[in-house]
């Protein structure tokens, strides 16, 4: 069966209004509503939604509204919330929510409130933080520790990386937080050439502690310190965040220096958890606290306030809308921010790795289009690479811009151009030019080169939504975070998917393990496909 939602009048009635929005030009739709920025904005907790430039009417929302509450996305929210395995495929609950949970009340799975063992990681973050801050945490030859190491990749490395960079105006100064994610040496090495190992700590940060290229980077990583401080030095210079005790321990980590979480946080939504440690260590733990708050805060909106004025809600269902009823494949996020630069990669994860995905919850084809291509770079970069596709490329590629009103790093003369060009950037998406005003402006210029005018059209109607923070800190940074995290929750139950298994990932993980035998030469080629054969032998060659 595809998914259900397909045959309710709820999608039916949107596929039939849609023939209608597409001949809609969002120029036009400003012209006659002087009030549209009012009617199509939220604000909520110092966060302000603008969808205004969104192709949609009042009646767009109300049939997308409709469809929420077809899809019992509530109902979802309370299974969420409960504990429930809605992670069925790899019979899990999901409630990285708990991590940053601020109330008293219990958080129940499988009858057992689990704020008590939330509390206790904290607590174990928090003590090694003031360690490390306070210098009374020393390395084997008593020096204090200058340098931290994260080693990890997808969910253990892209969030604590994205915020470590977007909290930096708040870093802490005597300590240095690196990251190393991939499995070629190149990212290691050039790290680890900038260090010293008597002032560099190592958290090998692993869900599983079986993913092979933070294993490998682990192994190196022990190497350089072990070849300069012999082998007691590891348990001064490696600490661990995992669910798997065991691993680590046969690592050789004392499991002291463990910190823990659980199953039913997945890995691109672990921020919250002990994955957060270099994060805590690159900004200090209240900060990381306001983080968790400003994550919690996100929660009680997105569970409590009603679908009309709800930031996650409006965003998936105008997520829904622009991939299944306008057609977009891909989508922009753009945030007029170089702090957070690293969001897109980040989302990538969150929203492509979540519901990227054909099969539904029933094992069937869900029968229409997932998840889009997210991608993105900060502005104003990106307004001198790739907008040019964006205004005159003749493709619909909805957008996201983010701003802060204030700035983190508050230099005389940048804010107000950087608000400026995102502003006119939307503007521009939004409203195009037409033939006669390019031609209007050419006329205007003495001698200009009339034959320009079709190729200074802008065709616009470009769907775009801005964000804007009040400035970019821990606690906005925990509620842009958790917005993302809810609005890819409830597109996974509008397509009915499960937002948190990954199956996609290890087809090549399985492979890739049975080559690897043959590139280091002790297996045969036979069996292979010629290009594979082909690729093997060029290394070879190339030795
Ligand atoms: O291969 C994908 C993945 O499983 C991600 O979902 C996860 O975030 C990443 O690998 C890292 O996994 P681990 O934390 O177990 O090393």
């Amino acid at each position: 069966m595809t998914n259900p939602l397909l045959t309710t009048p709820s999608w039916t009635a949107l596929a039939a209004h849609v023939a209608t929005a597409k001949t809609l030009h969002l120029r036009d739709l400003f012209a006659a509503d002087p009030r549209r920025f009012d009617t199509f904005s939220i604000r909520a907790d110092g966060l302000l939604l603008d969808y205004s430039k969104q192709r949609v009417t009042a009646e767009t929302m109300r049939r997308l509204r409709d469809l929420w509450a077809t899809a019992d996305v509530s109902g979802w929210v309370g299974r969420l919330r409960s504990g429930e395995t809605i992670n069925h495929t790899e019979h899990r609950a999901v409630l990285h929510h708990a991590l940053r949970h601020q109330g008293k009340d219990p958080i129940l799975f499988d009858g057992h409130d689990v704020m008590p063992d939330v509390r206790r990681v904290l607590d174990h973050v928090k003590s090694f933080c003031d360690a490390i801050h306070g210098r009374h945490w020393r390395g084997a030859t008593g020096e204090p520790i200058t340098d931290i190491v994260n080693i990890g990749i997808g969910g253990s490395d892209l969030g604590p990386r994205m915020a470590s960079q977007a909290l930096t105006a708040n870093r802490h100064r005597d300590v240095k937080v690196h990251y190393v994610a991939n499995l070629d040496g190149a990212d290691l090495a050039m790290i680890l050439a900038d260090l010293q190992p008597r002032t560099t700590l190592f958290i090998v940060a692993s869900k599983t502690f079986t993913t092979q290229e933070t294993m490998q980077n682990a192994r190196s990583a022990r190497a350089w310190l072990v070849a300069a401080l012999g082998e007691v030095a590891v348990e001064r210079h490696f600490v661990a965040v995992s669910t798997n005790l065991e691993e680590v321990a046969a690592f050789g980590i004392d499991t002291v220096n463990a910190f823990e979480f659980w199953d039913w946080v997945g890995g691109r939504f672990s921020l919250w958890s002990a994955i957060g440690l270099p994060l805590a260590l690159s900004i200090g733990f209240d900060n990381f606290a306001r983080l968790l708050a400003g994550g919690a805060a996100m929660d009680r909106h997105f569970f409590e306030t009603p679908v009309e004025s709800n930031l996650p809600a409006t965003l998936a269902l105008l997520d829904l809308w622009n991939t299944n009823f306008l057609g977009a494949e891909t989508h922009a996020v753009l945030p007029y921010s170089q702090s957070l630069g690293l969001l897109p990669r980040y989302l990538q994860q969150l929203e492509m790795e979540s519901n990227g995905k054909q099969v539904g919850r029933d094992g069937q084809s869900v029968g229409h289009a997932t998840s889009p291509v997210l991608w993105g770079e900060p502005g104003t970069n990106g307004q001198h690479a790739f907008y040019q596709l964006l205004h005159q490329g003749g493709r619909l590629i909805p957008c996201d811009f983010i701003a802060a009103a204030h700035a983190d790093f508050d230099l005389p003369g940048h804010h107000e151009k950087l608000l400026a060009n995102c502003f006119a950037q939307s503007e521009a998406l939004m409203r195009g030019k037409t033939l006669a005003e390019a031609e209007a402006e050419l006329a205007a210029v003495p001698l200009a080169p009339t034959f320009l005018a079709p190729y200074k059209v802008f065709p616009g109607n470009q769907p775009t939504s801005t964000l804007i923070l009040p400035s970019i800190d821990p606690y906005t940074l925990g509620q842009l975070i958790a917005l993302y995290e809810q609005k890819t929750f409830a597109l996974g139950v509008l397509w009915n998917l499960n937002a948190f298994d990954q199956w996609g990932v290890e087809y090549g993980k399985q492979l890739a393990s049975r080559l690897l035998p043959i590139i280091e030469g002790k297996q045969p080629t036979t069996g292979l496909d010629s290009s594979t054969t082909g690729l093997i032998a060029a290394c070879r060659e190339g030795k």
